[in-house]
C-alpha cells in the first residue's frame, strides 16, 4: 500500500490539508525581502487568537523540543529551584532539560494516565518558597491527560512567585486555552500536531512577567535567546532564516481555523473525543484516562482482551491505518489514537469501525463489530 493511502492517526505528526500542503509548495522569497516582511506582519496578529494572548507568539525553526529547552534555557539559571510537574513521557522531558542544565529540579511525578491535581501546589509551596518556575504539559501525549492548566495557573500564582511554563504541544490549536486570562507565562507547541503543518516549526509566547525576568537573565543561551526572537518579530523579521515554506502553509492553516471559528475548532475536538470514548465504552474496552482528565486530542486505550500491538499491526497490514503505541512503560500496554488537526468526525467513525474490524479478527469472531461505530453515531448525532 502506498504511503498516499495511510491513514495517519497517531498523535502526531498529523495529515496535512492539501490546501495547506499547496500553499507550502509557492515559490521560495528571500528571508530578509518585502514578502517575508508582509508574510509575517499578517501572521502575527492571527496567531495570537489560537494561544489566546495578546502577545507576540515567536516562531522557531525547531522541533517542539526546542520550545521546551527555549523556555528553561531563558527563564531560570542554573542552580535555581524549579518544580516539574510530570505525568508523562513529556513531563519526564522537561525534567531532564531542566536536569541537563543544572537546575535544582523538584520532582513531582504522577501515575500516568492521571492529571496533576492542583493541590500539590500548596505542599511544594510551602517546602520550597524559592521556586522560580513551575513547568507542567498541557495535554500528556503519553497518556491521552489534558493535565487543568487554567486551575494549576491559579494556584502558582496565588501561592508562589514562580512563572508557570506550559508545554502546549499537543493541545494548542485543538483544545481552548486562554494564555493570558489563565496565567501561563510561557506556552509554547509544535507544528505537526492540532497545528496541521508539518514537523519544523516552533511557537511560544511568553508574559510580561516572564519577559522581565528574561531579560535580566544574562546568560541566555544563541539560537534559543527568546529577546532575539521577540525584537526582530516587533520588526516582521527573524533573527535566523525561517522555515519560509512552513510560514506558508501557516497562513493557510490560520485561514482554514477561521473559516471554522476557533470555538468550533475546539468543538470539533470535544466532539471527537466523546465519539472515540463512547465507542470503547460501548465496546467494552478500557481507557486509560477518566472523563475528567480526557484530551480532546488524544485517546489511550487499555485493552485488557488483546494484545494492543497485534492490533496495530493488522490495522497498518490491511488498513494502512497507523495508530501510536504506549511509550515507556506502558509499551505493550495501551493503545493511542489521534484526533487532532486535520481529522473530522467522519475521520473518527472510520478510524473506529476498522479498529472493530481489527478487534473482531482478534478475538476469533466473538467480538461483533459496529456497536462501537453505532455508539459514536450517536454522540454524533445528539452533539449540540
Ligand atoms: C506534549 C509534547 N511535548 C513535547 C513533544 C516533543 O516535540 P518534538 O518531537 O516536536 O520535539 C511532543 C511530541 O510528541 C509532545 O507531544
Amino acid at each position: 500500500m502506498s504511503v498516499e493511502d495511510h491513514l495517519l492517526r497517531i498523535p502526531g505528526p498529523t495529515p496535512i490539508p492539501p490546501s495547506v500542503q499547496q500553499a507550502m509548495s509557492q515559490p521560495m522569497i528571500g528571508h530578509r525581502g518585502t514578502e517575508t516582511k508582509q508574510l509575517l506582519q499578517r501572521l502575527k496578529p492571527r496567531l495570537k487568537q489560537v494561544f489566546g494572548t495578546s502577545q507576540d507568539v515567536l516562531m522557531l525553526t525547531a522541533s517542539g523540543t526546542a520550545g521546551l529547552e527555549a523556555a528553561v534555557v531563558n527563564t531560570v539559571r542554573p542552580g535555581e529551584k524549579v518544580l516539574v510537574l510530570v505525568t508523562g513521557a513529556f513531563g519526564e522531558r522537561f525534567a531532564k532539560i531542566c536536569d541537563n542544565h543544572n537546575l535544582n529540579v523538584i520532582r513531582h511525578d504522577v501515575e500516568w494516565g492521571k492529571a496533576v491535581s492542583t493541590d500539590v501546589i500548596r505542599e511544594y509551596a510551602e517546602k520550597h518558597p524559592d521556586i522560580k518556575a513551575v513547568f507542567a504539559t498541557f495535554c500528556e501525549t503519553s497518556t491521552g491527560v489534558l493535565n487543568p492548566v487554567q486551575d494549576l495557573a491559579e494556584a502558582v500564582h496565588s501561592q508562589t512567585e514562580a512563572l508557570l511554563i506550559v508545554d502546549g504541544v499537543s493541545a494548542i490549536g485543538g483544545a481552548e486555552v486562554k494564555m493570558d486570562d489563565w496565567g501561563i507565562d510561557v506556552l509554547t507547541t509544535g507544528s505537526q500536531k492540532a497545528m496541521m503543518l508539518p514537523p519544523g516549526l516552533c511557537f511560544l509566547a511568553v508574559s510580561p512577567n516572564a519577559w522581565d525576568v528574561i531579560e535580566h537573565n544574562s546568560s541566555r543561551p544563541f539560537y534559543l535567546d527568546l529577546v532575539k526572537y521577540r525584537d526582530k518579530l516587533a520588526e516582521d523579521s527573524t533573527p535566523f532564516t525561517p522555515g519560509l515554506s512552513l510560514l506558508m502553509g501557516l497562513e493557510q492553516v490560520l485561514n482554514r481555523i477561521d473559516d471554522e471559528g476557533l470555538s468550533q475548532v475546539f468543538d470539533r475536538h470535544l466532539l471527537m473525543k466523546e465519539m472515540t470514548r463512547a465507542a470503547f465504552r460501548e465496546m467494552n474496552i478500557s481507557l486509560l484516562t477518566s472523563d475528567k482528565d480526557a484530551s480532546p486530542t488524544v485517546t489511550s486505550v487499555q485493552p485488557a482482551n488483546f494484545d494492543p500491538e497485534a492490533l496495530r499491526k493488522i490495522l497498518k497490514t490491511e488498513f494502512g491505518l497507523d495508530l501510536a503505541g504506549g511509550q515507556q512503560h506502558m509499551k505493550g500496554d495501551i493503545f493511542r489514537i489521534g484526533h487532532m488537526g486535520y481529522c473530522s468526525p467522519a475521520d473518527v467513525l472510520q478510524t473506529i469501525s476498522l479498529i472493530e474490524i481489527g478487534v473482531h479478527k482478534l478475538s476469533s469472531g466473538t467480538t461483533e463489530p459496529a456497536y462501537g461505530t453505532k455508539a459514536a453515531q450517536k454522540i454524533y448525532l445528539e452533539w449540540k
